[in-house]
């Protein structure tokens, strides 16, 4: 099963692709999570990544698509795979097609999770990333057992960079013009699936469920 999720900063891509992807055995991949991690261990990538992400802006295409597409290749990818934050621009979308049809392949769903920017200050305020493992917390939503500890591998939780409310303003607004598109380009291929993501975690999960079956 090959999965995308759509949606705005903190509707809960992050959140729902962890389960999809614990559910139904299959990778989860966030590029998100990626260049975190390149950022964190101080490669080439993370210097030229963190210089785009800590203005809200997206990272350049050139430095992205290559790396997903690589990514799917490997093989714990046979089976599937859900794509977090990728693709967010017309043109990733395409290179990802493309890559598809090279190897007589196409995606499954597009799950759109669905919240208005209203909402989205607000969680974002109060998120906390483990920047090792990628889960992702709430301090009052979803907390962790222990306060500032990730439950699944013991590391101290941090507030993301790019989380201050002026950058959260500005990626809002970077999602709108460069990534909404993508819900009529899906639209158009008739695999976009829609999901209320203002509900609670627990029944915007269930509502996938109901749409990738089982
Ligand atoms: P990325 O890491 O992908 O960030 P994003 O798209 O802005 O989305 P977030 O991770 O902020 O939110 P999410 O939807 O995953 O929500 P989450 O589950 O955490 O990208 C960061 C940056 O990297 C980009 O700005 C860009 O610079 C760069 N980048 C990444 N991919 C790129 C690409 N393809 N091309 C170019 N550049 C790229 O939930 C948010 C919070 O709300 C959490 O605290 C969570 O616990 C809570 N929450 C979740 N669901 C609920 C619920 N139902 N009710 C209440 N609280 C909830
Ligand atoms: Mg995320
Ligand atoms: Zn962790």
């Amino acid at each position: 099963m090959k999965i995308i999720m759509l949606g705005a900063p903190g509707a809960g891509k992050g959140t729902q692709a962890q389960r999809i992807a614990a559910k139904w055995n299959i990778p989860h991949i966030s590029t998100g999570d990626i260049f975190r991690a390149n950022i964190k261990n101080g490669t080439e990538l993370g210097k030229k990544a963190k210089s785009y992400m800590d203005q809200g802006l997206l990272v350049p295409d050139e430095l992205t698509v290559d790396l997903v597409v690589d990514r799917i290749n490997q093989e714990d990818c046979a089976n599937g795979y859900v794509l977090d934050g990728f693709p967010r621009t017309i043109p990733q979308a395409e290179a990802l097609d493309e890559a598809l049809k090279s190897l007589n392949d196409s995606l499954d769903y597009a799950i759109n999770v669905e919240v208005p920017d209203e909402n989205i200050i607000n969680r974002m305020s109060g998120r906390r990333a483990c920047l090792s493992c990628g889960a992702t917390y709430h301090i009052v939503y979803n907390k962790t057992k222990t306060e500032g500890i990730c439950d699944k591998c013991g590391s101290e939780l941090v507030l993301r960079d790019d989380d201050k409310p002026e950058t959260v303003q500005k990626r809002l607004s970077v999602y709108h013009d460069q990534t909404q598109p993508l819900i009529d380009y899906y639209t158009k291929k008739g695999i976009i699936k829609e999901v209320d993501g203002t509900l609670d975690m627990e029944a915007v999960f269930n509502a996938i469920v109901d749409i990738l079956g089982e």
